[in-house]
């Protein structure tokens, strides 16, 4: 069963505040990481799609993955009622769908998952099969954190069959591919 927990961080709130925002942007723009995209089905079994970045392993025993979501996010709502969800770690040639879910959605507004190759995960959620991995999650905890909440899944699959080869990485405000390996 999920469990909401609320985060203690009044303190630290208060003393970065909306004067620090662009600072901060600019900051965490210089983070390099890999692109996500988190599916799941909302409470009336549609797919959803969103494009993450702020997604972290935290525990190999028991395997447990974190991805934060924009509480004013359309999907929000959906990860305290899903049975689970699951992020695919998008493939270079994959930039179109991280575009695709990135994109402003209002009411009503469906996703269409039709230009990719996918299938159904373990809780009914697609996954993206060109993805370079993917995980599917089972609900473990969710953190409230300021004005995104916290998802933390259990993984119960790491599917071995997806056919992407190269990862899509963002850093800048930009999307590119791995460049030169270093020793
Ligand atoms: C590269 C990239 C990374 C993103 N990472 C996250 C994320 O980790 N969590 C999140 O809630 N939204 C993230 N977003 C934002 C959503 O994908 C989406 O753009 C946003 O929710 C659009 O809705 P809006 O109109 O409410 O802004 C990211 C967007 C981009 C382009």
């Amino acid at each position: 069963m999920t469990e909401h927990v609320a985060a203690r961080a009044g303190g630290a709130q208060s003393r970065s505040g909306a004067e620090n925002a662009p600072q901060f942007r600019d900051a965490m723009a210089r983070l390099a990481g890999g692109v996500a995209i988190l599916t799941v089905l909302d409470p009336i079994g549609r797919d959803c799609g969103l494009t993450v970045t702020a997604v972290s392993s935290v525990s190999l025993e028991p395997a447990l993955v974190l991805v934060c979501v924009k509480k004013d996010g359309f999907i929000h709502d959906a990860l305290f009622v899903a049975d689970g969800w699951s992020l695919t770690f998008l493939a270079a040639d994959q930039v179109d769908a991280a575009h695709y879910f990135a994109r402003s959605r209002y009411p009503g507004d469906r996703d269409d998952f039709a230009a990719w190759g996918t299938r159904r995960a373990h809780a009914g959620e697609l996954v993206l099969t060109g993805g370079v991995a993917a995980v599917e999650c089972e609900p473990h905890q969710l953190v409230d954190a300021g004005d995104h909440t916290i998802a933390i899944g259990r993984v119960v699959r790491t599917p071995g069959d997806l056919t992407g080869a190269t990862p899509l990485l963002h850093v800048d405000r930009t999307y590119w591919t791995p460049g030169q390996e270093l020793e």
